[in-house]
């Protein structure tokens, strides 16, 4: 049965009281974290940065973000109202420059190009149309933007078990996209120079990485592209 996004809001509701107590905290969560921190250094250094976080959860990593980062602005959204709720305190603490809305990854509540980075951490396997999130990732971004999406590792056995078989028995019909899965969904939506990276070994994760289009004239033709437009007739 197809995953829809009345399971992610009964999960959640369930999960929101305990969730920042989670042995997936430090499993998890906190690697994909800090190694989001580490790409958007890598760009932007300390500068002032708009960051989205997509699925933000209780705030825990827009916290972290603020304490690398003092100069970012954070907005989250989440589509479940208890995770927010979760952590009022944590965005009340971080003042103006943070802010969390709810709503859902298909339909977020901004204009276009008004963010420097899209961050989406471990929240992507619940989207039931990843490729309406993706599209809507991309046209928030600022041309040049990156996305940062970080999801559970399936593609090697031990991932797939962890993800394919023990999280889907308890979240359901889940989708932890391949990478080749991810590769493909940030290509259609535009992004272009798409990397991954993946991290951790007791619960491996894949950091996908992608820009929005930069305007046309600073445009690297992709290889693909360049070979079909040199083809003869
Ligand atoms: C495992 S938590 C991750 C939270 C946070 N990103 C982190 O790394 O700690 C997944 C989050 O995704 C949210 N979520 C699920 N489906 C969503 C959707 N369609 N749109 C926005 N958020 C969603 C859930 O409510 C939950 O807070």
């Amino acid at each position: 049965m197809a995953y829809e996004r009345e399971q992610a809001i009964r999960e959640f509701r369930r999960w929101s009281a305990g969730y920042d107590r989670s042995i997936l905290q430090k499993l998890l969560f906190g690697p994909a974290h800090r190694a989001m921190i580490a790409r958007i250094q890598h760009h932007f250094g300390d500068r002032p940065t708009s960051i989205l976080d997509v699925g933000c959860g209780t705030g825990v990593f827009a916290t972290l973000i603020r304490g690398i980062l003092p100069r970012a602005t954070v907005w989250g959204v989440d589509l479940v109202a208890d995770m927010l709720a979760g952590g009022r305190e944590r965005w009340r603490a971080l003042g103006g420059r943070a802010a969390p809305i709810q709503a859902d990854s298909e339909r977020l509540p901004f204009p276009a190009g008004v963010f420097d980075v899209v961050a989406c951490a471990n929240s992507f396997h619940h989207y039931p149309h990843q490729e309406r999130a993706v599209a809507e990732m991309h046209r928030v971004l600022k041309p040049g933007g990156k996305l940062l999406l970080v999801d559970g590792y399936r593609d090697i056995p031990w991932g797939w078990f962890i993800y394919d078989l023990c999280v889907a028995a308890i979240e359901g019909d889940v989708r932890h996209v391949s990478a080749r899965g991810a590769r493909d969904l940030l290509d259609q939506a535009g992004f272009v120079n798409v990397n991954q990276n993946v991290h951790g070994m007791l619960a491996p994760f894949l950091l996908t990485e992608g820009a929005a289009d930069p305007p046309a004239g600073l445009r690297v033709p992709r290889f693909r592209d360049a070979v079909a437009a040199a083809a003869p007739g």
